[in-house]
């Protein structure tokens, strides 16, 4: 088979079919160092101060940084080392994991959608769909040989966190704290582990292109050691530094559409560097395919009509994967 991967292949210059137009690159030396990303201590004992700064977050950026998030330590470090093992195997042992079908339930995949996009991104990423567990794990790699089982305990601890911080977005919204689960429904979960190869040319390309993720909230462990995480904020790109033990929480799509659009969710892109792989752990909470995703009567009255059309989830997200990720806001297409 055609080496597809980019890991472990290596490359004295970009390919061509990575290289974007002039008018589409990072324009790395404009982008903004940030030091103000709302970071926020989940330990924090007054519910409603606790409350106001995740309202405040969603509403200003659409996304912040959780410390003292529950997650074990030890935990998340175990996974990002069992990432950088599964992504340190040889080409050949990665490649018999190799699709670009985006409706495979465990795939090891390349750039974006390679089916759809005409540049490529500098990027490959294990998929794995994560719930229920008993269903998913059995088909995860098993190689290396302790991937499912650290995975698994990861997923379980993410899925959690997520819910927690689902139930406050809920309540800083004006709320009960259960009504944005209640819409999702019985949530999926996936996770993609990105692999962002050392680039011989990162100015010309990007690990992944902008984009809003189309789920309802992301969960994000990032490399301590290199950053590359940058997020949209008032027509600027921010670099985001990576914290010690925290977690990047980004809005979905399906978040902003149940707010009404009063919570943001942030385009964000990955660029890539010249000197050092660069590893993330994204995990999603997605709503169940039939929730029918809609903002509630408290939030479309008075000056506030619904901004969007009701839709299924099943529809957003086949909507989502039948476009490049590039274009405009998926949202946009389901606008009343
Ligand atoms: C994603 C994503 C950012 C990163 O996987 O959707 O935005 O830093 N990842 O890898
Ligand atoms: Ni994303």
């Amino acid at each position: 088979m055609e080496t597809k991967v980019i890991s472990g292949v290596v490359f004295s210059r970009l390919p061509s079919s990575y290289i974007r137009p002039e008018s589409d690159r990072p324009r790395l030396s404009e982008v903004l160092e940030c030091n103000d990303v709302p970071v926020i201590d989940l330990g924090c004992k007054d519910r409603g101060l606790l409350v106001k700064q995740i309202g405040d977050a969603c509403r200003e950026y659409g996304f912040f940084q959780v410390i003292n998030h529950g997650v074990p330590k030890e935990l998340a470090d175990s996974m990002v080392k069992v990432a950088h093992e599964f992504f340190s195997l040889s080409v050949e042992e990665k490649m018999k994991l190799y699709s670009d079908d985006p409706t495979k339930t465990m795939r090891l995949s390349t750039s974006f959608n390679v089916r759809k996009e005409t540049i490529h991104n500098w990027r490959d990423y294990l998929r794995l769909h994560c719930y229920p567990l008993e269903k998913y794990a059995p088909e995860w790699p098993s190689n290396p040989s302790s991937f499912r089982d650290i995975v698994s305990a990861y997923c379980i601890e993410v899925r959690a966190l997520g819910f927690r911080l689902q139930e406050a977005i809920s309540e800083s919204l004006g709320l009960q704290k259960d009504n944005l689960k209640d819409v999702l429904g019985e949530q999926g979960q996936h996770m993609a582990i990105n692999y962002y190869p050392a680039c011989p040319e990162p100015d010309l390309t990007y690990g992944l292109p902008a984009h809003t993720d189309p789920n309802a909230l992301t969960i994000l462990l990032q490399d301590l050691q290199v950053a590359g995480l940058q997020v949209l904020k008032d027509g600027k790109w921010l670099a985001i530094k990576p914290q010690p033990d925290a977690f990047v929480i980004n809005l979905g799509d399906q978040i902003q559409a149940f707010s009404n659009g009063k919570y943001r969710s942030v385009w964000h892109r990955a660029v890539v560097n010249a000197n050092r792989a660069r590893l993330s752990v994204a995990s999603f909470l997605c709503p169940c395919d039939s929730a029918n995703i809609s903002a509630p009567k408290e939030l479309t009255t008075g000056d506030d009509q619904a901004v969007y059309t009701d839709f299924t989830y099943a529809e957003y997200y086949k909507k989502f994967w039948s476009r490049n990720l590039d274009q405009e806001h998926c949202l946009e297409l389901f606008k009343n």
